[in-house]
């Protein structure tokens, strides 16, 4: 089992450059099964979550190539097989399998998808939108059957604006039959990220980006060449650690626009930020003040933030408030955080955080991804060592993060254990 050590309370400096977006290519992995041919996918980041679905598509006799931040797939000699617990177990994103082998086969057979523990995760929205394009879904013994004679396009308006149930919706819409629109799609860029994708293999995708999304559905897909966007959530999480620990922090390939909610933030509570086109600069020169933040779809404040972020909210000034929206148990990092020296309450979906208090490092867990990245910020910024257990959630996120941390100047390594 693998530890990572860390010694705080170092003044850091220098360049961290942001990878690409897990969420995306988490998505247009899968994506790429839709077309006949070979597609190649740019500025994929080395982490857990990428192998895991190397291991699904060499299962599904996909032939996958992995070079230095690219992947080549080669989808010629696809094979539809259910897809067992042991590989859908080990990410969320397993479930965009379903919709692939769906819209390519009109039938597919899964165990139900894994990935962090931070609340019940239901999937009635993707399962409501494989129905409405005419499939028929059989759920027995943890495993999911879905099958259509005919996949036509159809009006689904989404309950809520669910990132996995909108990639699901159109990874099957760009190749049933006529026209399928998604009301009440969600916005975030990732989605964007796909729709160009297909639209480059031959799908007939508009609106993405929007909250009404246009399909029209097609025979067929040829592979292509893409550039996957940079992760805004892993630039979010050094943007903070810049304005907690940074002396002068270039957070280097990121898309304000992306993180705007994050910087908006940080900026309103006297954080010190330049931005620039494709990067910013931040330090930790000014106190920070308190704040009250609620979790939100983008452009709100993501929730994959949120438990940084309260790590952060505990070195600043007064009594800061974070609710979380999104997901029902999303403060697992808490306890954590408390034994640290933090002062927290977190009751249901709210949690109160009295600041600042110092910390000092101890041993913790990382019960899920995010939370892993919330103890990282607080080891960074406490006194002492802090030991991080079970860091392969973390490491299921963040490529190289002891190379991006060291280069600044922290003093972090991995142990195994
Ligand atoms: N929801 C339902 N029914 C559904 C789908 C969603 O009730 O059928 C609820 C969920 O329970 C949740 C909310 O809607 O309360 C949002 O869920 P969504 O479907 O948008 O999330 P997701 O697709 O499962 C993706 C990211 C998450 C990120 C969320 C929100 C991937 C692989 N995962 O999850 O990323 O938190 O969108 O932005 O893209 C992470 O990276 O740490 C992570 C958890």
């Amino acid at each position: 089992m693998k530890s990572l050590k860390v010694i705080g309370n170092k003044n850091l400096n220098g360049t961290i450059r942001i990878s690409g977006a897990k969420n995306s290519a988490v998505a247009l992995i899968p994506g790429t099964l839709l077309a006949s041919g070979v597609t190649t996918l740019c500025n994929i980041p080395n982490i857990l979550d990428i192998d895991a679905l190397e291991d699904t598509l060499n299962y599904l006799n996909v032939k996958v190539t992995r070079a230095s931040g690219s992947i080549m797939i080669d989808t010629t000699n696809l094979e539809n097989k259910e897809i067992p617990y042991e590989l859908s177990k080990r990410l969320r994103a397993s479930y965009y399998f379903m919709a692939i082998l769906l819209a390519r086969f009109n039938h597919m057979e899964m165990a139900m998808p894994g990935g962090c523990e931070i609340g019940t995760r239901p999937i009635d929205q993707t399962l409501k939108a494989f129905r409405l394009l005419g499939a028929e879904i059989i759920e027995r013994d943890e495993k999911i059957i879905i099958k259509a004679d005919k996949l036509i396009g159809n009006t689904i308006n989404l309950d809520m604006p669910s990132v996995g149930a909108t990639i699901n919706s159109i990874l099957v819409a760009v190749k049933a039959n006529g026209k399928t629109i998604i009301t009440n799609a969600a916005l975030e860029p990732e989605i964007t990220d796909l729709c160009l994708m297909l639209n480059k293999m031959g799908a007939k995708i508009s609106g993405y980006g929007t909250k009404e999304i246009e399909i029209e559905g097609v025979e067929s897909l040829d592979g292509t060449n893409h550039d996957i966007i940079s992760d805004r959530i892993e630039a979010g999480t050094y943007t903070m650690i810049g304005a907690l620990c940074g002396t002068h922090i270039k957070i280097d390939n990121i898309i304000p626009e992306h993180i705007k909610s994050l910087t908006d933030t940080l900026s309103l509570m006297g954080a010190h930020i330049d931005i620039h086109d494709d990067y910013l600069i931040i330090d930790n020169q000014n106190t920070l003040k308190s704040m009250e933040i609620k979790t939100d779809y983008y452009p709100g404040f993501p929730t994959d933030l949120q438990q940084p972020f309260t790590a952060l909210l505990t070195q600043c000034e007064g009594i800061s408030q974070m609710s979380e929206n999104i997901y029902e148990n999303r403060f697992m990092n808490v306890p954590y955080l408390n034994r640290m020296g933090a002062h927290i309450d977190a009751i249901g979906r709210t949690a109160t955080i009295y600041g600042p208090t110092k910390l000092a490092g101890c041993e913790v867990i990382a019960t899920d991804l995010r939370a892993g990245a919330s103890l990282l910020v607080a080891a960074l910024v406490a006194d002492g060592e802090t030991t991080i257990k079970e860091i392969n959630h973390l490491l299921r996120g963040y490529e190289e993060i002891v190379e991006k941390l060291t280069n600044v100047g922290a003093k972090i390594e991995i142990e195994e254990i």
